[in-house]
């Protein structure tokens, strides 16, 4: 009985501090102050200062009712495993006003799980001169070769697709026991089927593995890429920045192409693809390196960054490393290599992967600190920043926005129910950060739309109106790796755009 009494008069106490009101007396709670603290919070939040247009408030307020009914739904989509949940949310009205919506860009994507594995199988692997074998443990390679190929160690002799194709009366089902090997998506119950973090990275770096053989053919990997543009401005998406290994890229001869040609080719089909769609603004890339290298394979990857950063001014953004960060090397292991290019005066930014993860006060959680130290110009995930009040802190003042992709920390396990995403205590203070989709192929997710349904719906709840959805879009070009000048004709598109979308369907 004590503390239900003392919780309001502490409220009403706050509110006289926060307010300046003259309080007198602590009495029963003044409903006047309660309105202007929940004014105060709601002011505080990701959108909650932003002033909206006639129109938009007419959206917002259809909006609020198609989201109050949403809430009322059974089961509720955030707080099921999204593998459940895709139907639903295909279902969803507010999720089709999210496909609509122009959501700026996409800050966190990864190269090899951008398009919808449908596509990579009825396309690649149904061309001419495609080889496939099976690994000992029931996974699949792939080559393109004009020639029979050499053996893969541990997997079957190679077949090739034709041939096999050309004895089945029916390739529906191999063709999706393919795209079984390549997504994680499964119409089982995920729970059963990925029944922990092991279980479901080792999974996850099966099907790279898979796809790999495939998205690495010159003919097919500039055609995934297109394809993958394709999928985001189809789904209302602008601006993209790609985290990419820019590995080898070989010819049906066996003759391979360097780094710097797969960035060109990058940049190339980039600018075929914004020249068939003007209102696409265009794709940067944020070279990577798989996080499990030694030292000496670091030094080299960060040096061929800084030569490309030399040549390629304009397409790479910068540099990061990927991979489970739970089993790779913590960052503070390759400080003085990442330490390389400010000793030789050259800016390549940084934009880490850091704090995916649970595992709280090991070296590895230590990452999204040392991501600050070494001037980290966003952090990708920073799925642990609630528990580093320091990190949070710079992250805040220094404007190093958080890339939250809800979607992909369900599917590996760090939080099952989104509605309890860390995220949700940092847009309740407009903390900077960004929606973004990860690996939407592995996922079976497309676009932006999901994830921004879960971050909306979900941990967004009910207080997260039209203004969140708004400044969520403006902070993914805020906070991109392009030039302030840029960012004002970006943003002068998307504003165009955003102002359609409004007047269309605010009624
Ligand atoms: C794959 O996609 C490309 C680009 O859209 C198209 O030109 C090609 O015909 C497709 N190939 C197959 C086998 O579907
Ligand atoms: C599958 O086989 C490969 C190669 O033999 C091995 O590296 C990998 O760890 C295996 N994965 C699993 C899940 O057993
Ligand atoms: C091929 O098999 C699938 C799944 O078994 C079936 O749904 C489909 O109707 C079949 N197609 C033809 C042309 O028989
Ligand atoms: C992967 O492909 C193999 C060979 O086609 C198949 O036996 C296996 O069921 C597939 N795995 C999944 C998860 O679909
Ligand atoms: C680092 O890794 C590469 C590739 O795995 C290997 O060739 C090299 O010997 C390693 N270097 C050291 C110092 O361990
Ligand atoms: C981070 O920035 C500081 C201040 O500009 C600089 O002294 C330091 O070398 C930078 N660290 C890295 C790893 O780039
Ligand atoms: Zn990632």
């Amino acid at each position: 009985m004590v503390v239900s009494q003392q919780r309001p008069h502490a409220a009403a106490a706050a509110a006289c501090l926060l307010l300046g009101y003259l309080c007198g007396v602590l009495a029963g709670p003044d409903p006047r102050q309660r309105e202007a603290l929940i004014r105060l919070e709601a002011s505080m939040q990701t959108g909650g200062q932003l002033e909206l247009s006639d129109a938009e408030r007419q959206l917002d307020a259809l909006l609020f009712k198609l989201k109050r009914e949403e809430m009322a739904r059974a089961p509720f989509p955030p707080a099921v495993h999204f593998f459940k949940a895709r139907d639903l949310i295909r279902a969803s009205p507010v999720f089709s006003l999210l496909q609509k919506m122009p959501k700026g860009g996409a800050l966190h994507v990864h190269d090899f799980s951008m398009v919808d594995v449908e596509w990579l199988v009825k396309n690649a692997t149904h061309r001419p001169h495609c080889y496939m074998c099976s690994t000992d443990n029931r996974s699949i390679r792939f080559i393109f070769s004009s020639r029979w190929p050499k053996p893969l160690p541990h997997c079957s002799p190679w077949i090739l697709l034709e041939n096999l194709r050309a004895k089945m009366l029916n390739t529906t089902d191999f063709d999706d026991s393919i795209v079984g090997n390549m997504t994680l998506f499964t119409d089982q119950d995920p729970d059963a089927v990925y029944p922990s973090q092991d279980v479901v990275w080792d999974r996850f770096e099966q099907a790279f593995l898979a796809v790999w053989g495939l998205v690495t053919y010159a003919p097919v990997f500039r055609d995934y890429y297109y394809q993958g543009l394709t999928e985001l401005y189809a789904d209302n998406v602008m601006y993209l920045e790609l985290r990419a290994l820019l590995p080898e890229i070989y010819e049906l001869d066996g003759s391979t192409h360097d780094a710097a040609w797969t960035l060109k080719t990058y940049q190339e089909v980039t600018r075929r693809f914004t020249a068939d769609h003007p209102d696409f603004f265009g794709a940067r890339i944020i070279s990577t390196i798989y996080r499990g290298v030694n030292a000496s394979m670091m030094t080299r990857a960060v040096e061929k960054a800084m030569e490309l950063l030399r040549d390629f001014p304009d397409i790479l953004a910068g540099f990061d490393m990927v991979g489970r960060e739970d089993r790779g090397r913590p960052l503070w292991f390759f400080r003085d290599v990442l330490s390389l290019p400010a000793e030789r005066g050259v800016t390549l930014p940084f934009f880490f992967h850091a704090g995916e993860t649970n595992l709280q006060g090991t070296d590895v959680d230590q990452n999204l600190l040392d991501a600050l130290l070494m001037n980290t110009s966003r952090i990708g995930h920073g799925f642990a920043l609630l528990r580093h009040p320091v990190a949070k802190e710079l992250s805040r003042k220094r404007g190093v926005a958080v890339e939250v992709c809800p979607i992909s920390n369900q599917v590996l396990k760090l939080v099952n129910d989104l509605r309890n995403h860390p995220a949700a205590a940092l847009m309740s203070e407009n903390h900077p950060l960004v929606i973004s989709s990860d690996d939407p192929g592995m996922f079976g997710a497309s676009g932006l739309s999901y994830d921004f349904y879960e971050a909306f719906v979900g941990f967004g709840g009910m207080r997260s109106r039209l203004g969140s959805l708004k400044e969520l879009a403006m902070n993914s070009i805020r906070y991109s790796s392009l030039t302030p000048e840029q960012q004002q004709v970006a943003l002068t598109l998307w504003q165009r755009r955003w102002d359609t979308f409004v007047s269309e369907n605010a009624f």
